[in-house]
């Protein structure tokens, strides 16, 4: 009779049909009841990924219209590259115009995004052990989507991008050594070469996605394995070694949909309300070079490289050393490098499975706050002439800046520290009804 019923109940006769030919009960149980950490923080993540995806979606559509060529074509009876003619056309069908502006805004998106999960995962030490790999994944990821944010600039080949490109050009020529041959290589010839557009159009539809999603899956692959991290209330919650969440089926799943979807919708807002410049202000390359500053993310090293002192300039080993190639190249390697090295320049060897707090890590908190208050400074450089402020004020404010804010941070960190250690170690505290209170615990419970 029981199983009569069950073959009439259309998802329990569906579960056991997988079941007998998928082994599903067993596949649920060991990875769909996987529990995720229900905290904010931990959403950041997913929001580059989620931004990842749209942007595929949204360039599928794009690519289906744009012709990577600058041969000349005809468009309202003059000549024009066949990459810019396309994308004027694709901003006159329906939707087109839309789509190419949420592909633009997921694209920030997903940079501001990896950002802030980088500095969520330094800020609470999750950098160190077991996570020292996926560190290194991560920062790799981050280079991988700022070269195919760049690449995607030149794309629509209008003044704008010939000119923004050309920077990039610039900066790769002036690498010591083997820039020249590293720029050739890059950007197929001297740019803006006729090959440039179809090898930027394969960077940034084919090699730099395919990268993307491999790194991205090892990288979710790690955490799987090594298990997330956990918010410190886990501990108290939970218990050790007990994970405190929801399963990824259904619960978190649904969260994530949810994410997803709010995401998506906000993109199309962004995109409505504040449009990308149209192709056509600039209009096609011309002898015209207009002032072009760089987007945002990358406007730490334009910053870099108008702080260095014009006087640089010096042989070394047969490559000339000058500002250009201090700020444009040695400066942006040194801080990659730093990045990459980070888990492994880090003295204390404990592994880290639970969150820890900035507060209680004065010295890597006041670093980090050292570290983004000089790249704010770069990134005011970038805008010195705009905002009247001169490359001298500025550079003694890059070197101050920094050692004023991680000495201030250090300072008032280690001060909090020690009065929560005089209140964990004060007098007993006896209430007025005679009841004792275990200091140690409420005061826990009073900061969570
Ligand atoms: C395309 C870029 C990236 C994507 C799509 C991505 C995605 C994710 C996701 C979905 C998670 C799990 C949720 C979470 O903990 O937030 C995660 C965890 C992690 N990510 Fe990323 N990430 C990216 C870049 C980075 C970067 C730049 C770093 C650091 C340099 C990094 C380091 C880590 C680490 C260490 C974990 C494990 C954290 C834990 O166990 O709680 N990721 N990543």
């Amino acid at each position: 009779m029981a199983t009569e019923k069950q073959e009439l109940n259309p998802l329990v006769s569906r579960q056991s049909w997988l079941d007998e030919r998928l082994d599903w009960a067993r596949f649920k149980e060991k990875y769909l009841r996987k529990p995720f950490p229900v905290h904010s923080s931990f959403f950041l993540g997913e929001i580059a990924l989620f931004s990842f995806i749209v942007l595929v979606l949204t360039g599928i559509f794009l690519a289906l219209s744009y012709v990577p060529s600058t041969e000349l074509v005809k468009l309202d009876g003059k000549d024009m590259p066949a990459a810019y003619a396309s994308v004027v056309q694709n901003d006159h069908t329906p939707f087109g115009l839309i789509v190419r502006q949420v592909h633009h805004w997921a694209a920030h998106l997903m940079i501001v995004a990896i950002l802030l999960h980088l500095l969520r995962i330094f800020f609470t030490g999750l950098y160190k052990k077991p996570r020292e790999l996926n560190w290194v994944v991560g920062v790799l990821l981050l280079g991988l989507t700022v070269f195919a944010a760049f690449s995607g600039y030149l794309l629509p080949f209008d003044q704008f991008a010939v000119t923004a490109t050309g920077i990039g050009y610039n900066i790769a020529r002036s690498v010591p050594w083997v820039g020249p041959a590293l720029a050739n290589f890059i950007f197929a010839g001297k740019f803006p070469s006729t090959a440039t557009i179809p090898r930027f159009y394969a960077y940034h539809v084919m090699l730099l996605p395919l990268i993307l999603i491999i790194l991205v899956g090892l990288h979710l692959l790690i955490m799987f394995k090594q298990k997330h991290s956990q918010p410190p209330y886990a501990l108290r919650r939970a218990g050790v070694g007990k994970i405190l969440g929801v399963p990824l089926w259904p619960h978190q799943t649904l969260l994530m949909a949810v994410l997803f979807l709010v995401l998506s919708g906000s993109l199309f807002i962004v995109a409505g309300l504040f449009p990308v410049h149209p192709v056509e202000y600039y209009g096609p390359p011309g002898p015209a070079t207009p002032i072009v500053k760089p987007d945002w993310y990358l406007l730490w090293p334009y910053g870099a490289l108008k702080l260095i002192p014009g006087w640089i300039n010096f042989q070394f080993l047969g490559a000339t050393i000058n500002s250009e190639n201090v700020g444009g190249v040695v400066i942006p390697g040194l801080i990659l490098l730093l990045l990459l090295l980070i888990p492994f320049l880090d003295r204390s060897r404990e592994s880290v499975h639970y969150l820890e707090l900035p507060r209680e890590h004065a010295a890597r908190t006041a670093f980090g706050m050292a570290v983004l208050v000089f790249f704010g400074v770069l990134m005011v450089a970038g805008y010195n002439e705009e905002l009247g402020l001169s490359v001298g004020a500025l550079q003694f404010t890059a070197l101050l800046a920094p050692l004023v804010t991680g000495l201030f941070t250090y300072v008032l960190l280690a001060a909090l520290r020690r009065s929560r250690e005089s209140v964990r170690d004060g007098p007993e505290i006896v209430t007025s009804v005679g009841a004792n209170l275990d200091p140690v615990k409420d005061s826990e419970d009073l900061r969570r």
